[in-house]
């Protein structure tokens, strides 16, 4: 669990992010398609090309349900609940893939923010990112 001065930092952070979050959502998933490519693999039916309409738009879903996670930093798991039976039970995501898109995420949001992203909100940042992780993986098994 995240101490208050952990989620202080993210709540912070995501202030930024929020205003620029469609963008950092669509780079978030070309990192994450270009560096691991098999993540594709759960994406066939998507038009994965740089900029296309569906990575835009997907990116905003996932951004949008990372700010749900900020807004309830307190009860991630009440907030995610719906997308961690989604993933678990209809998608099937193996939980590796989560751990390489919140480390695209973890870039993405460095590479925008350089000065903010001191390694008190990097530890923050991506301790946040691996509690939401594990709602969304934890229905699995
Ligand atoms: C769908 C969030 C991780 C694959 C979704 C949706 C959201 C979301 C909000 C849309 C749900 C809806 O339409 O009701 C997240 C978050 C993640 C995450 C916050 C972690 C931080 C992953 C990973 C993969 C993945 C790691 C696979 C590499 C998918 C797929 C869909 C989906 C295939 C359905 C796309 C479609 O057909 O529209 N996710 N996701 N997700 N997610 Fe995730």
């Amino acid at each position: 669990t995240l101490t208050q001065a952990e989620k202080a930092a993210v709540v912070n952070i995501w202030a930024k992010v929020a205003t620029q979050a469609d963008a950092i959502g669509a780079e978030s998933l070309e990192r994450l398609f270009s560096s691991y490519p098999q993540t594709k693999t759960y994406f066939p039916h998507f038009d994965l090309s740089q900029g296309s309409a569906q990575l835009r738009g997907h990116g905003s879903k996932v951004m949008n349900a990372i700010g749900e996670a900020v807004k309830h930093i307190d009860d991630i798991r009440g907030a995610l609940a719906k997308l961690s039976e989604l993933h678990a039970y209809i998608l099937r995501v193996d939980p590796v893939n989560f751990k390489l898109l919140s480390h695209c995420i973890l870039c993405s949001v460095a590479a925008r923010y350089p000065s903010d992203f001191t390694p008190e909100v990097h530890a923050a940042w991506d301790k946040f990112l691996s509690s939401v992780s594990s709602v969304l993986t934890e229905k699995y098994r």
